[in-house]
């Protein structure tokens, strides 16, 4: 197989090393910016080689010791061999080479990446899938880019709080009848096992995803009585299609609540099973914190699109006289619903459906609060904020390539105040940014 030399150039988006050899891209699986490396052609097309790494013939100073024992297996984590510090200024480097790219905005006012104290045990929600081979269980993630799964007893990423339950629950199902789901035959019961929890309050929440109604309560209880300080309820939710879609539509409670509650900033949300919360929320709370610094602090209207269980919503409810969130999930909306009542705040209401359809019929809010899914603002959302031109628009987006897109329009009617990069996803490509944006003139 074909070897040459490279030096690796830079982290693209998708997280991807990348470096360039006779005028074309080459992928390097695992290289680290500033790499000398002797790579084999794994894959060679028209305009792009991809490689694996042969011999490290010199590290990066970004190079370090991946901590965790599944690394690289398991495709959780994409970046555990790049020293922290680097991560971060890596992911600072995707932004800038997307909005330059993309943006075709060369002047980006981007601050550094704020990363963690403490990048471990951080991530509040754990989808394991499981695999029957022989006698044993497997549960863990599945290795990059295929269905393999490695099996784990631990991980450094999630809330600490997991780990005994994870280990636990694989000794309670080698003495049950449970059926485990096999995704060829399309046979079995048990498909997923999820795990949602926060450090602020100690709970956690036990989803099993099921091919059809599976849970009985006497197996429930022994799932609560692995650590029941902490467990706070058994859901079993039913997917019974032939899909990698993790969730079906329907979603019983075996045993204790269906939900768990987490508190950011003195507000408590409850989260259930199939609702959407941040996975990081110690640094989803320094995110809010630097908005509420830098918007302003008087609002007539707020409107909180794509609102998830209503946290944005909830954080700005006191600076504004009303606020209307806009959430696609019912599961989020009788949440967001519910939040709005234990924290007292009852000027904020939902409407329920897709934001592209439901902005375009409300009047200009003063603040617009945008955190679009990866794909980012459908054209109705640009068009909504061209058109009504909201003085404030705070857009928090987890892909800095859709956000590049939209921002190489939106800069022509708004200023950026605020371009705050932060680090939701340790050991990953991924990269989260809040861009604070002023109407032109105002
Ligand atoms: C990134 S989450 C943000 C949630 C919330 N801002 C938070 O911080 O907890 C995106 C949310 O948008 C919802 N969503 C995705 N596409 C949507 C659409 N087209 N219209 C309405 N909601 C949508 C998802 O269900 C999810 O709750």
């Amino acid at each position: 197989m074909k070897r040459f030399l490279v030096e690796v150039e830079k982290m693209i988006p998708g997280g991807d090393a990348i470096s360039y050899y006779n005028g074309k891209a080459v992928f390097i699986d695992g290289g680290v910016p500033g790499d000398r490396l002797e790579v084999e052609v794994v894959n060679e097309k028209k305009d792009y080689i991809s490689t694996r790494i042969r011999k490290i013939i010199e590290p990066s100073e970004a190079r370090t010791e991946p901590g965790c024992p599944y690394f690289p297996r398991c495709g959780g984590c994409q970046w555990q061999m790049v020293d922290y510090k680097w991560q971060l200024k890596f992911k600072k480097d995707i932004i800038l080479d997307a909005f330059r790219r993309i943006g075709k905005i060369e002047q980006v006012p981007i601050a550094d990446v704020i990363g963690m104290e403490n990048p471990w045990h951080f991530r509040n929600k754990a989808q394991y899938p499981l695999k029957r081979v022989k006698n044993r269980v497997l549960i863990g993630y599945y290795e990059e880019g295929t269905h393999f799964i490695v099996d784990i007893d631990s991980c450094l990423v999630q809330l600490k709080q997991f780990d005994p339950v994870l280990r636990g629950f694989k000794k309670l199902l080698q003495g049950e009848p449970l059926t485990i789901y096999n995704e060829e035959k399309h046979y079995g019961k048990l498909r997923h096992f999820v795990l949602r929890g926060s450090e602020n309050t100690g709970e956690t929440l036990v989803v099993l995803v099921v091919k059809e109604t599976a849970i009985v309560k006497s197996f429930a209880e022994k799932i609560l009585a692995l650590d029941p300080e902490r467990i706070i309820g058994v859901v079993e939710n039913i997917n019974p299609k032939r899909t990698n879609v993790i969730y079906g539509p329907k979603t019983r409670k075996v045993l204790g609540r269906p939900y768990y509650m987490e508190k950011v900033l003195g507000r408590s949300f409850r989260v259930s099973a199939l609702s959407f919360f941040q996975v990081n929320v110690r640094q989803v709370t320094r995110l809010i914190e630097n908005m509420r610094d830098v918007l302003s602090e008087d609002y007539d209207t707020i409107i909180d699109a794509y609102a998830g269980v209503g946290l944005f919503a909830l954080s700005m409810a006191d600076r504004a006289k009303k606020v209307i969130g806009i959430e696609e999930s019912t599961s989020s909306v009788k949440d967001a619903h519910e939040n709005v009542s234990i924290n007292n705040q009852f000027n904020v209401e939902y409407f329920e459906g897709k934001v592209e359809n439901i902005l375009p019929t409300l009047e200009r809010p003063d603040l617009l609060l945008l955190d679009p899914p990866r794909k980012g603002l459908e054209k109705e959302v640009i068009d909504f904020i061209i058109d009504k031109r909201p003085p404030e628009v705070a857009y928090v987006s987890c892909n800095p390539v859709t956000l590049a897109r939209d921002m190489r329009i939106l800069v022509d009617y708004y200023d950026i105040e605020l371009m705050q990069p932060y680090d939701f996803f340790p050991h990953t490509h991924h990269v989260e940014t809040l861009v604070i944006l002023k109407r032109k003139g105002f």
